[in-house]
């Protein structure tokens, strides 16, 4: 949402009435609370439709686009992040134009605990592993959190000895 923002778009951001403030506070210009209202039946159409958790049924998404739009969710495979979109994510974050939202951080110690919290399917933003430098593998825990059950257990197997 914060870089369709950044690349000039209106946005219109669909949570719970908890994140209400949350997404207004990143730059939505309309929120759209999904505990009260389906956002496909308001008769808007939009070019770009980014489902994050793919919870949109599919007989939904088409009456919601235009007709040169495009649904996309994190669930498709959209492309792979180059070095230089990581490089550009961090200049923007240095440069506080990009916010990162951090629900919980968690020790190495409670990996456990937080892969419960992130299965119930209700954190705000992103939830943190902090691991020691002297710790090998923290970039794949950085990944495997948040990621589904089915793949952390086919991605813990191939690497994990
Ligand atoms: N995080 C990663 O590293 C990662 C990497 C690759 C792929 N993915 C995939 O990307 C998807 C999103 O993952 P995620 O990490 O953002 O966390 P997630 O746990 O799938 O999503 C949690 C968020 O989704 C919101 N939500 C639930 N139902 C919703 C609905 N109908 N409409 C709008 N929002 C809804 C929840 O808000 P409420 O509590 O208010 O309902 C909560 O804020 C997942 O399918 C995951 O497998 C994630």
């Amino acid at each position: 949402m914060q870089l369709a923002k950044l690349f000039g778009a209106e946005v219109t951001g669909v949570c719970s009435t908890a994140n209400v403030e949350l997404v207004k506070s990143l730059g939505a210009d309309t929120v759209v609370d999904y505990t009260h209202e389906d956002f496909t039946e308001r008769g808007t159409r939009y070019d770009v439709i980014f489902d994050a958790v793919a919870k949109i049924p599919k007989p939904n998404r088409n009456k919601a686009l235009t007709a040169q739009g495009r649904y996309m969710s994190a669930h498709d495979n959209i492309g792979r992040e180059t070095v230089e979109d990581l490089v550009f994510l961090k200049e923007l974050a240095e440069a506080g134009q990009l916010k990162p939202v951090i629900d919980r951080t968690y020790s190495w110690e409670q990996i456990v605990e937080a892969h419960r919290y992130v299965d119930t399917g209700h954190k705000r933003g992103n939830v943190v592993i902090t691991v020691s430098h002297t710790n090998k593998p923290d970039k794949a825990l950085l990944w495997t959190v948040g990621s589904s059950p089915e793949k952390r257990k086919g991605f813990m197997k191939g690497s994990w000895t």
